[in-house]
């Protein structure tokens, strides 16, 4: 196997800095293609938080990137021998806290100036003008964070091959023509085919207009954002780049997330052995102050209550859902509107519903373990880990069938119960209704002891692992490198 030199680009990593699923991509597929033998480097910001908890961080490079002196510190992804660069900067360890908005959620006022600084960064060590006697075959850049860079490599020559994977194409980075000015980028960028998008500056077009290979998340979603439902305005831009365009799935870390060894959990469980997961439903019903009743089905969400995450569909139906036999425990945080109606419902039915707002790794261990079903009722989802995390834990997800949801659960249609293929439910159209529908399917079956067991096993069983889709994370750098674009 040929080894690459990996330059891994990315504005979040566990367990550093997390705010979704990014960071537990950046926090695994470094380690997936490790074992595969590759030369991997990851290159983040040096937030405040990441520089504190961090021990035996080197300075190991100074230099310039654009007008800012620029200082590199080293040191190493935890758990591991990956090398980790750090780019230090006043914009970036001036502050606590999100990578990309205040305490109110506000983005911070010089988001802008952030993560161009940090492209420009990444562009000296692409080129091995940072001193670091290291020059990657491949930067791989992950969401609108770091768009700038295939854009401003794209005007060097000798450059490494560029790919650039979309985790989410809502989120694009947008900001004002005024903004491009100030930030005195290459002129030759301003234009339609490039950054620019009805006259405001794109970072996300930046890495879709000039990599030499563009991937998301999952198959699915790739043929998704093709279309005008699913591009968020660029399906057009992305249809002229489809044949640089792939979907390879996320794996799980196995490591991280697994029942029988997850140090957040009190009582271990695995597919051969499974009784304590009703241990953990008890002490999760007493976690959220819910009558500790093993046989009441426990429903469980845990996410960023934005409106992609489908939040509206759920709590349209809660009138309905607090007449069932049920019990619900949410985890998430996001917008007010979302937090103050979640909450408003916990406060009228306690019995029945409870929340939890803010952000808590290990409760969210515990919930997918302690629950008999997770709900993902999003609107559109490029992967999504939770429902694969869930299937792990032998916790049936109901999901709608987009993005890599409809890539990850096998619905229990008739064929697929018979060949013990299913995993969960899943429904196709993003309404209150059809999840309703969902939500009554998976009460029926719950109540089937033999047939709900057959679907945790199967769920329990399935290979989420990185190994094969870091594989195919391989073949794309390869074809990405044999299929460089000229330079501008
Ligand atoms: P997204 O990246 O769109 O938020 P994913 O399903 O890919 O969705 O990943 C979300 C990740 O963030 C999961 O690891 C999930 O457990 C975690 N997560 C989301 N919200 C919270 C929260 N409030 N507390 C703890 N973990 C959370
Ligand atoms: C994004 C997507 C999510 C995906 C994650 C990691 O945040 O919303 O679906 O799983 O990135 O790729």
């Amino acid at each position: 196997m040929v080894t690459q030199r990996i330059l891994f680009v990315t504005s979040e990593i566990f367990p550093l800095i997390k705010t979704g699923g990014l960071a537990d991509v950046s926090g695994s597929l470094p380690l997936a293609l490790r074992t595969l033998d590759q030369d991997v480097r990851v290159f983040l910001p040096a937030y405040r938080d990441v520089v504190e908890s961090l021990d035996g961080l080197n300075t190991c490079a100074g230099f310039r990137a654009g007008d800012d002196n620029i200082t590199l510190l080293e040191g190493r992804l935890p758990g591991s021998d990956i090398t980790i660069w750090l780019l230090h900067h006043p914009r970036f360890v001036d502050r606590h806290g999100n990578p990309y908005v205040d305490g109110e959620g506000v983005a911070w006022a010089d988001t802008a100036e952030r993560f161009t600084l940090f492209a420009r960064a990444v562009v000296e060590v692409a080129m091995n003008r940072a001193g670091l006697d290291w020059q990657p075959t491949v930067v791989h850049c992950n969401d609108w964070q770091s768009g700038l860079v295939p854009a401003l490599l794209a005007l060097e020559h000798q450059r490494p091959a560029t790919l650039f994977t979309i985790h989410n194409l809502a989120y694009q980075g947008i900001f004002p023509r005024a903004t491009f000015e100030a930030l005195r980028l290459p002129e030759r960028l301003w234009a339609l085919d490039a950054v620019e998008f009805h006259d405001q500056f794109s970072f996300i077009k930046g890495g879709l207009a000039f990599s030499d290979r563009i991937n998301t998340v999952s198959p699915n979603y790739a043929e998704e954002i093709k279309s005008a439902e699913f591009g968020c305005g660029l399906d057009g831009l992305i249809t002229q780049q489809q044949h640089r365009l792939s979907g390879i799935l996320n794996g799980i870390d196995e490591q991280q997330w697994n029942p029988a060894t997850d140090p957040h959990l009190t009582h271990h469980y695995s597919l051969t052995e499974p009784d304590n997961k009703a241990l953990n439903k008890a002490e999760l019903q007493r976690t959220f102050n819910l009558p500790e009743e093993a046989d009441t089905p426990l429903f469980s969400l845990i996410g960023r209550l934005v409106p992609q995450k489908g939040i509206d569909l759920l709590l349209a139906l809660f009138a309905e859902f607090v007449e069932m036999p049920v019990q619900l425990v949410m985890l998430g945080s996001g917008e007010h509107e979302y937090e103050q109606r979640l909450t408003h419902w916990a406060n009228r039915f306690p019995d029945k519903i409870a929340v939890q707002i803010g952000y808590d790794e290990s409760l969210s261990h515990r919930i997918e373990a302690g629950a008999d079903i997770f709900l993902m009722p999003s609107r559109f989802e490029p992967c999504g880990l939770n429902q694969m995390y869930s299937q792990r834990y032998g916790t049936v997800p109901i999901v709608c069938g987009v993005g890599g949801l409809a890539d990850t659960v096998v619905d229990v249609l008739p064929a697929a119960l018979d060949d013990h293929s299913a995993t969960g439910i899943v429904f196709k159209e993003p309404s209150s209704g059809a999840l309703l529908e969902a939500i009554k399917r998976a009460l029926l079956l719950y109540h089937q002891p033999a047939l709900w067991q057959q679907i945790q096993q199967a769920g329990m069983t399935r290979d989420f692992s990185w190994q094969h889709s870091a594989e195919q994370y391989l073949t794309l750098y390869q074809s990405a490198l044999d299929d460089r674009i000229a330079p501008l």
